[in-house]
């Protein structure tokens, strides 16, 4: 296929990441992609591990896991990959081909994860996901379930300016407007989870700034990437 051709095909799709299918062609996702990339913190060498990519929607960062050396690439995902919101797996699925990936795939909801569904990974990938869950901690428990090494957790965080764990819970659409955001955990309500479900070492790798000024009723627009291990 040629660039042109590929650039055509890939028009027809809804895509959420902007993915370098090479040849210049860039899938035309509204996510800042290449950017949030940095603010993930992966290892830049991969080779030889074992990747689970939770929320995986187009697949960004598992074909960028893949390029990394990672010799086993799981994408899972559910409810965009189930037709539940305003795009499919059409995305993950062309990028695939047009990448020749090797990275695989299982539609699969965070809380019904387990290793003896997906196996264990050296590292797990939860990437905004977390704030579109009523039940985080269950779901921190299922990622930690298939985790033998690290976490990347990235997240929006409300109540920034409160130093005790602490979840705003939005049953509505306070949150962006969008009826499946359901919460928003501060940092140290992260790092309690985190701890509680078995990582022994926490560290906050990026976080956007805290503007202390904050009226603690409204919605914070906060994003912060948590590491955690599990030894
Ligand atoms: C905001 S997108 C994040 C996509 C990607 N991880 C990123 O950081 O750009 C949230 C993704 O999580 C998926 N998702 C939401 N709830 C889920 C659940 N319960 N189990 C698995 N995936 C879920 C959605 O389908 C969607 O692909």
């Amino acid at each position: 296929m040629t660039a042109t051709e590929l650039r055509a095909q890939a028009a027809k799709i809804k895509w959420w990441h902007q993915i370098d299918l090479g040849n210049g062609v860039i899938t035309p996702g509204p996510d800042n992609t290449i950017e949030r990339l940095n603010w993930l913190g992966l290892p830049p060498d991969l080779t030889g591990k074992t990747v689970l990519d939770i929320g995986a929607w187009d697949g960004a960062f598992s074909f960028e896991c893949e390029r990394r050396g990672a010799r086993r690439v799981l994408a899972m995902d559910e409810f965009i990959w189930a037709g539940k919101g305003w795009a499919s797996k059409e995305g993950f699925e062309f990028a695939r081909r047009a990448l020749n990936s090797k990275v695989e795939d299982i539609l699969l909801d965070v809380y019904d994860l387990s290793p003896e569904k997906v196996g264990k990974f050296d590292l797990v990938l939860f990437s905004g996901v977390l704030y579109h869950l009523k039940h985080p901690l269950l779901a921190i428990e299922r990622v930690a379930s298939v985790c033998t090494d690290q976490l990347i957790l990235a997240t929006h965080v409300d109540l920034v300016n409160m130093k005790r764990p602490a979840i705003a819970l939005y049953p509505g659409k306070e949150c962006n407007n969008d009826p499946t955001n359901w919460c928003g955990p501060n940092v140290p309500a992260l790092e309690a989870m985190l701890r509680m479900t078995g990582f022994q070492r926490v560290e906050l790798f990026a976080a956007s700034p805290v503007d202390p000024a904050f009226p603690v009723e409204d919605v914070y627009p906060g994003w912060v990437t948590l590491h955690a291990w599990q030894l």
